[in-house]
């Protein structure tokens, strides 16, 4: 089958990193016929190690989306231009596969939604974390019963962001940065590893005074989800004592005859009441992170199975975000219902 044609929107960051892993590891299946990104400097680099002309490379998404004839966008740039890019490929008869968070509000998420229920193109959204050994080990304790039921889990994010710009400087200045940028891993992690969608959530955010960030960058919130599975998750990104930054979120789940810790590694540790803790290594899986997101999403090109995390259900993570953002504000619980009571 011929490899399939990618617009770029975003070449520099993790863009950088999507188009590194297509050719080291998709060279056959994607090809990268154009990028559009704001930085001459990043165009150059990119289009130097593609091999693309000046004419595949451009500065405005949109007319980049009007302009190139592809198979797929994707689209890994800042949070607030995620819409605008995703709806304009869209427009222009392309599938999309975006980076998280959908958007940067509610109302943008919506009309992305909309916009691929009503064209009927595929629009998956990244969400990385869950394709690790320890993450998928400890789903399939609970779906196998291995310790009988599930009563809750407690997630904890931590990263040591004291110097200012280093978790790259707009997220020191963006609004609710650690929701947008970082809790909204950890709120999709909560409801992969629960195996319910929240029905409420409440909880406190704040800023403390030697942080590097403008807004709030530490926060804890509560949730109830739909399957009885209760939940407690503490972000910090203002860290200076036990770091479980990415890819070492610990999350402890208990369940009716023992409990699971995993946090970095593939490392998976269950303790059981009076008895010596057991430690073992998760199972491997075939494709890790954004390269098993990458593989999904060309099998669902090509007629396979949807994306896990397509727009349509990863909305549900993303209201949790903004679920998060108003109870910081106004100190009120919230109803995940509300928030999707538009969509269909
Ligand atoms: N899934 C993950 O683990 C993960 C990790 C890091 C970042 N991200 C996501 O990736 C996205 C980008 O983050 P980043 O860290 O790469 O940011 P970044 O600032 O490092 O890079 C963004 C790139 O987009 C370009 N850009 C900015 N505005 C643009 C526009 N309007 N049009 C075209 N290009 C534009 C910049 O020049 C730069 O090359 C964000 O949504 C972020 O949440 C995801």
């Amino acid at each position: 089958m011929a490899a399939k044609r990618c617009l770029m929107i975003g070449g520099g960051g993790m863009a950088g990193g999507w188009i590194s892993n297509f050719t080291q590891h998709f060279a056959d299946r994607i090809e990268v016929v154009a990028v559009a990104d704001v930085s001459d400097d990043v165009l150059a680099r990119q289009g130097a190690a593609l091999g693309l002309g000046d004419d595949a490379l451009y500065t405005d998404f949109a007319e980049a989306c009007a302009s190139v004839e592809a198979d797929f966008c994707g689209i890994a740039v800042p949070p607030q231009f995620h819409a605008p890019a995703a709806i304009a490929a869209m427009r222009a008869g392309m599938p999309v596969l975006s980076e998280k968070p959908i958007a940067d509000t509610l109302e943008a998420a919506k009309e992305m939604l909309s916009v691929a229920n009503e064209t009927g193109l595929p629009c998956g959204i990244i969400q990385n974390y869950r394709y690790a050994p320890n993450k998928q080990e400890l789903v399939a304790i609970r779906d196998e019963g291995r310790l009988g039921r599930l009563q809750h889990i407690v997630g904890r994010y931590a990263c040591d962001y004291r110097k200012p710009a280093s978790w790259g400087a707009w997220r020191h200045t963006m609004e609710f940065g650690l929701l947008f940028e970082g809790s909204v891993h950890h709120f999709d992690m909560l409801r992969f590893l629960s195996g319910g969608d929240c029905e409420t959530l409440v909880g406190f955010g704040w800023d403390p005074e030697w942080s590097s960030f403008e807004h709030f960058s530490s926060g804890i919130y509560a949730m109830r989800m739909d399957n009885g599975v209760h939940a407690v998750y503490e972000g910090n990104s203002s860290a200076a004592g036990i770091m479980n930054c990415w890819n070492s979120e610990h999350y402890r789940a208990e369940f009716e005859e023992g409990c699971v810790e995993i946090a970095g590694g593939d490392t998976v540790t269950i303790h059981r009441a009076g008895q010596e803790s057991e430690s073992y290594e998760a199972p491997s899986i075939p494709w890790h992170a954004h390269l098993h997101l990458f593989d999904e999403y060309l099998n669902w090109l090509d007629g396979g199975p949807p994306s896990v995390t397509r727009i349509q259900d990863n909305i549900k993570s993303y209201a949790l975000v903004i679920a998060a953002m108003e109870t910081t504000t106004d100190g009120q619980p919230k109803r995940i219902a509300d928030y999707l009571i538009d969509i269909s």
